[in-house]
């Protein structure tokens, strides 16, 4: 019998100080499809997806990635099982240029490959080319990350994630800040993403960005998931209104 599930967040809590930032929190990410983590600032998204790729060591709970038991494992470990993810803030490397950065996301997933046969940059460089093609970056191999716009680095460490071998994309806001052209855009890319079969998990603020992209909601409030469902029952939620308008 095939999963439905491939990734399991159950009771999860992580205070900082005195703050809650995950109390008692649990989701679950059907494969294949668009899952949407929305709430308020500080509701505790980001750090749930540092729980899940293994920055940040919750206090209890437990996670489950296509039905192992990953909650003691270390990031590295759960990269290599297949979880990708970009950060709310880009993380790039102001020295090394585009190709620089894919060819390292690229490189591990040719790890194997590359073990038996000789290095092949060519090969390399285009399916570099490929990825940012799909993201829609147009820009030259050469350039340096930090000769890139805000949007334009958003869209890099898109194309980093989807570069890193994976079976679970996890995104942290990918349109945050980011010009309503290209939102359009990027909405595009995650419904092209999920025809060919990939699993999401997206974070956004913006409520009505999701409705018409996910599949599935939970709804984060001071770390505890406080509705859950389709778009429109989500929506409908006065919970989910009163936690929007609340703050
Ligand atoms: N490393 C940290 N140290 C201390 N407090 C933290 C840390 N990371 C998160 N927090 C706190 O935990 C809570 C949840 O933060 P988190 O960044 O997960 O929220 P978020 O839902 O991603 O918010 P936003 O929409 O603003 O990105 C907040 O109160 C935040 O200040
Ligand atoms: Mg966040």
């Amino acid at each position: 019998m095939t999963k439905k599930f491939l990734l399991e967040v159950k009771h999860v809590s992580k205070h900082f100080g005195g703050i809650a930032a995950l109390d008692n929190c649990s989701i679950a990410v059907e494969k294949g499809k668009i899952t949407a983590l929305i709430g308020p600032n500080g509701s505790g998204k980001s750090t749930l997806f540092n729980v899940i790729s293994g920055l940040v060591r919750a206090e209890r709970g437990e996670i489950y990635f296509d039905g192992e038991n990953i909650t003691n494992l270390e990031d590295y470990e759960r990269a290599k099982l297949g979880i990708s993810r970009t950060f709310q803030e880009v993380r790039l490397f102001s020295n090394l240029t585009i190709e620089e950065h894919l060819d390292i996301a690229l490189d591990d997933k040719n790890e194997k490959l590359l073990r038996s046969f000789v290095h092949s940059t060519k090969e390399l460089s285009s399916s570099a080319k490929q990825v940012l093609a799909k993201v829609g970056l147009r820009k030259e191999l050469s350039t340096l990350a930090t000769e890139l716009s805000y949007g334009q680095r958003k869209l890099l460490d898109l194309a980093i994630a989807l570069a890193r071998p994976h079976s679970l994309l996890m995104l942290d806001e990918p349109i945050a800040g980011i010009n309503p052209a290209l939102r359009q855009k990027i909405k595009s890319l995650l419904l092209e993403l999920k025809k060919e079969n990939e699993t999401i998990l997206l974070i956004e603020h913006d409520m009505n960005f999701v409705m018409d992209l996910a599949d599935y909601i939970f709804v984060l409030d001071y770390g505890k998931v406080i509705s859950r469902g389709f778009p429109r029952e989500v929506q409908r939620d006065k919970k989910v209104l009163e936690a929007y308008l609340g703050k």
